[in-house]
């Protein structure tokens, strides 16, 4: 996989990107990884990259020329229009879907905007994919970038060892992670659930699938319809939604 990031702010990319095991993975040369400096195609005096929207408005919008000569001296370079993700609380919502699809990629860009956005002509002409990492509004693109690269890097084969792979992590099946627990047995008087010390193998997998439900149910409703569920799965559901109900009502 190689990741082109355009960019005002390469160093942030590159600090960011090259720590822990994104790090690992570019210096084992499973990723690579460049910032491209739009100032760097800002062929004016002072290297001016923004200036004011047409009909008046607040902030700046970051001219559409520098962008595309940025864009294109990558697409020249590796012979291809590649697939360019424009990142934007515009666009649709990351996850983990979408991970595993643009995984699947030889070469991603990610145009990070700043100011106010960027003109809506280069957009049109270079941008693939408009993604939002979330409903919220950011100081620029380079953070949702650096999501989106860590989390599409996790599918990247060889990036994760066996040990960080792991098969049944949150949003496999559309399910969320179960609890987990480490040394010591006991902690501020919090002991590690009895099931999990018993060596019983399955017992172990029937509680970690009921707490993955359980857990997904409380947190993320809206998933759980997604789910993949057994009819006596779906009946414990019936069951749980039944007792909190009564909960309630007895307050
Ligand atoms: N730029 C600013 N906010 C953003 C968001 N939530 N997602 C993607 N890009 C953004």
């Amino acid at each position: 996989m190689n990741f082109h990031v355009l960019t005002l702010f390469p160093e942030m990319i590159l600090q960011g990107m090259n720590t822990s095991i994104t790090g690992r993975a570019i210096a084992k040369g499973l990723l690579s990884l460049e910032a491209v400096n739009i100032r760097d195609f800002a062929f004016n005096k002072h290297q001016k990259v923004d200036d004011y929207p047409y009909g008046g408005g607040a902030g700046m919008l970051m001219q559409a020329e520098p962008v595309y000569l940025a864009y294109a001296s990558i697409a020249e370079r590796i012979g291809k229009k590649p697939r360019v993700v424009y990142l934007t609380p515009q666009g649709k919502v990351f996850n983990q879907e979408m991970a595993r699809e643009l995984a699947l990629e030889e070469d991603l860009v990610f145009l990070c905007g700043h100011y106010e956005g960027i003109d809506e002509r280069v957009l049109e002409e270079i941008v693939t994919d408009q993604v939002s990492i979330g409903d919220y509004v950011l100081t620029g693109g380079e953070l949702p970038a650096m999501v989106m690269m860590d989390s599409i890097s996790r599918m990247v084969p060889g990036v994760l060892n066996n040990q960080e792979s792991g098969e049944t992590e949150s949003f496999a099946g559309n399910l969320l992670e179960y609890p987990q627990y480490s040394r010591p047995e006991e902690w501020h008087g919090k002991k590690v659930p009895e099931v999990l010390l018993s060596g019983h193998h399955e017992n172990v997998a029937k509680w970690r699938r009921e707490q993955s439900i359980l857990r997904t149910l409380k947190n993320r409703p809206d998933l759980l319809k997604k789910a993949d569920l057994t009819n006596k799965e779906w009946n414990y559901v019936r069951q749980l939604k039944k007792q909190w109900k009564e909960e309630e009502e007895s307050l």
